[in-house]
């Protein structure tokens, strides 16, 4: 192990134990050799939710019109008490995208996803799979004002929000996106998630596959999961390997 991953890993609190296998545990179980079998979502309807009124503008637009739709949006409550709206950051053609929820106090002020400590969660295990944000990585998040103190996005306001992010996966084309979290699992999806039964499996998006993780500040807090998010990186890592593959 290089001495960059068992650092990595160390900051993940993994320790040194922790090694990619190829294929990981969670990829043989589901029988992926290097095919990606596609998952269906739970067959859970969320409740009706309400289109965002620009959603048909939205599709049609460029990354400059995207970022001035999105920097001057009043569409839902959440444009209140912004600093500021929050794009995503990172390679417009990336083949991963990664999806949060919603900015936090630091990125409202930076203008940037991920900058707080669950930021610095995410670039570690971004790192722990060779990967670096602005590289080959683009991350987003499924609403783009904060949520006033921290809380959860409403499910009328990741709705009300999709069809920026739906722009942003139109013109990016990722091979294989991260849903970080349910509330970004189920934007994605357009149905109930349960993470604990998600995790290890590819869903669809558009023909996109999705694998689903837990959301880093979630992990902040329950560090003992961290192992688990572990074998989601090797689950993600071997099927971008298997996309990849000729
Ligand atoms: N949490 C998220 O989901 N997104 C961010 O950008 C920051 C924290």
């Amino acid at each position: 192990m290089s001495k960059q991953r068992a650092k990595v890993l160390r900051e993940m609190g993994l320790g040194p134990v922790w090694t990619l296998r190829t294929p990981p545990p969670a990829a043989a179980a589901e029988g992926l050799g290097d095919s990606v079998d596609v998952a269906a979502p739970a067959p859970v309807p969320m409740s009706v939710m309400p289109p965002a009124a620009s959603s048909q503008a939205t599709a049609a637009m460029d990354w400059d019109a995207l970022a001035m739709s999105v920097a001057a949006c009043r569409q839902c409550g959440l444009c209140e008490a912004r600093k500021q709206a929050v794009l995503g950051v990172g390679n417009r053609k990336a083949d991963w995208l990664f999806v949060g929820e919603g900015p936090g106090a630091e990125e409202d002020q930076r203008g940037e996803p991920f900058v707080g400590q669950a930021g610095k969660l995410l670039d570690a295990m971004l790192a722990a799979i060779g990967l670096r944000r602005g590289e080959d990585v683009y991350i987003a998040n499924a609403v783009k004002c904060r949520p006033p103190g921290n809380r959860t996005p409403t499910p009328e306001e990741t709705a009300t929000c999709r069809p920026y992010l739906e722009r942003q996966i139109e013109l990016i084309q990722p091979k294989l996106i991260v849903a970080l979290g349910r509330p970004a699992a189920q934007t994605l999806l357009r149905t109930e998630v349960k993470i604990g039964a998600s995790r290890g499996k590819c869903f669809d998006y558009r023909g996109i596959p999705v694998v689903i993780t837990y959301h880093p500040a979630y992990l902040l807090r329950t560090p003992l999961d961290k192992a688990l998010a572990w074998e989601d990186l090797c689950f993600m890592r071997h099927t971008m390997k298997a996309l990849k593959a000729p």
